[in-house]
């Protein structure tokens, strides 16, 4: 027999704490959801008409739910007391100093969430990791809990990593390709888990809820990312050698795709992955391989990483190269600033890098984003610890209002997100191409665009995975 669970409480009101929580509000009803965090401006956000991230979809699942069952709030110690089942979705970034700097996951703020479970529970709770931690965290939440909880109070610890992607979080969490929950092989770890179940059996095939050991489902987390990441940066590096060769990327990414044993997703050559995840958790991996003194696995995911900082540079040498080698003073209209399309996120985004590079070069950078808010752009920018960076970032870059507006006086047009409103069938190029300076390139980093068209319109188009310009073959 194994607990109902009535209450929930989540720790954490990100990125994946607020949707996910909120989406079980909203297919439970007769469970109370309270979300907590201790940033102020993030829960007052959460409870306005303008959400604090912006997500597909996720409007109106909060709409549906608050102030019914689902609840948002910086009384954490609250939220704790009252509930029977606690998500930990607190940030786990890269380590910036000490030891595994730069690679292992900086698990501070999952420590003091759990410490401060074990501080104010007055009862037993089932604790749930939801954010991405390293493989064996697991045990040290336990130890956490046991030694400053309450005498005689138990506490469960479950893995439940989450899978969503950004831009269709809403859609994944209400469709998951499967639900993860590991526990301990102990009759209590099978009890938590179960109740864990019940709560997506409220809306997830049943078959799709997979129960599993808590190490497996940690190291789950970890290897789908890596294996997506890889998968990328493989067809990336395949896109090198279509560039030189007069091989197509697209068309190559389509013919191997077909083959039931490989599948056509995440075969999109790129710019470059973003995101807060893949990199964090591949640099994990690495740093769990060395840690386990297995250095050549280690070199092996370290390889993934570093293909994709190749592609971005690569990619900007392309643009300079093209450009006659100079871009000094040149303006060069970004379009695209989010690491994909569908989100207003930065994390980790290759426009990032790609900006930075183009600055060391004295170009004049304009920017467009349909989503990206101004100052989240100039924080990303500018270089931390050096003084004046700002005045002197404004006077190269510039922020515009539409890709028009971005692209008038530019010498190029390079595209670093795929939104759709950059697509060939919703901007008018032909006025883009009249407001340009000529020659008038466009840089594709998405493969969004037809070339065909856009080459008849005037412009010089260089498409990642495309053979280099005519003269390859002249
Ligand atoms: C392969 C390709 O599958 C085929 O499409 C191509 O035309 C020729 O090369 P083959 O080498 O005959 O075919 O066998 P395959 O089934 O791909 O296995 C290759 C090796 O990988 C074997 O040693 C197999 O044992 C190993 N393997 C395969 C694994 O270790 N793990 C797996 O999951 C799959
Ligand atoms: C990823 C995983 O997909 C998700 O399961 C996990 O929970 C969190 O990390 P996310 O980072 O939100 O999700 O987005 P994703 O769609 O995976 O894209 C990551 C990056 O890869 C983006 O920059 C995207 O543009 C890039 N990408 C993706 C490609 O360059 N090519 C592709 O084919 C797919
Ligand atoms: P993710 O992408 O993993 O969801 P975010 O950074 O978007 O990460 O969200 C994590 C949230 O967790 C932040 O809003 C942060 O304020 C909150 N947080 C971190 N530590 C605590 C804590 N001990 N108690 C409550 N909230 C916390």
């Amino acid at each position: 027999p194994h607990k109902a669970i009535k209450k929930i409480c989540c720790i954490g009101a990100g990125y994946v704490g607020g949707p996910t929580c909120a989406t079980i509000a909203l297919k439970c009803p007769h469970i109370d959801v309270t979300i907590v965090d201790l940033n102020q401006a993030r829960i007052d956000a959460w409870n306005s008409d303008n959400l604090p991230i912006y997500e597909p979809g996720l409007d109106e699942v909060v709409k549906t739910a608050r102030n019914r069952n689902l609840f948002f709030s910086t009384d954490v110690d609250k939220a704790i007391i009252e509930a029977d089942l606690i998500f930990v979705s607190v940030n786990t970034p890269t380590k910036k100093s000490g030891v595994g700097k730069g690679y292992a996951a900086d698990l501070g703020y999952v420590e003091s969430a759990t410490r401060h479970i074990a501080k104010v529970a007055t009862s037993d709770k089932i604790v749930v990791e939801k954010s991405t931690v390293p493989c064996r965290t697991a045990a040290s939440m336990r130890k956490i809990l046991e030694a400053n909880g309450k005498a005689g109070l138990r506490f469960d610890i479950l893995s439940n990593p989450e899978f969503l992607a950004e831009g269709t979080a809403v859609k994944d969490l209400d469709a998951p390709d499967r639900v993860l929950i590991g526990s301990l092989d102990t009759a209590s770890g099978f009890a938590a888990a179960s109740s864990l179940v019940d709560v997506y059996a409220n809306w997830v095939p049943r078959e799709r809820v997979i129960t599993m050991n808590v190490w497996s489902s940690e190291l789950s987390k970890l290897a789908a990312n890596a294996l997506l990441a890889q998968r990328i940066s493989s067809i990336n590096a395949l896109s090198a050698i279509c560039e030189a060769t007069g091989a197509d990327v697209d068309e190559v990414a389509y013919a191997v795709g077909l083959d039931s044993r490989i599948g056509p997703k995440f075969l999109k050559a790129s710019v470059g992955f973003g995101g807060s995840c893949f990199q964090k958790d591949i640099l994990n991996l690495v740093y769990l391989s060395e840690s386990l003194h297995l250095p050549d696995v280690a070199e092996y995911w370290r390889q993934v990483v570093a293909m994709n900082e190749s592609q971005k540079r690569r990619f900007t040498e392309h643009i300079i190269s093209s450009l006659f080698n100079t871009i000094t003073n040149k303006r060069i209209a970004v379009l695209g600033f989010a690491f994909k399309k569908d989100t207003g996120d930065t994390r980790e985004s290759s426009a990032i890098t790609i900006i930075k590079y183009l600055r060391a070069e004295q170009a004049k950078v304009a920017i467009y984003d349909p989503k990206v808010e101004e100052s989240q752009i100039w924080f990303d920018l500018a270089e931390p610890g050096i003084v004046d960076d700002v005045t002197a970032l404004k006077k190269q870059v510039s922020i515009s209002s539409s890709a028009y507006e971005a692209a008038a006086g530019a010498d190029a047009v390079v595209i670093c997100t795929e939104w759709d409103e950059f697509k060939d069938t919703n901007l008018d190029y032909e006025k883009i191409y009249a407001s340009m300076n000529k020659p008038a390139f466009i840089f594709d980093g998405r493969l969004i665009l037809n070339q065909n068209k856009l080459e008849k319109i005037g412009f010089k188009v260089e498409c990642i995975g495309r053979s280099r310009l005519e003269e390859t073959f002249e």
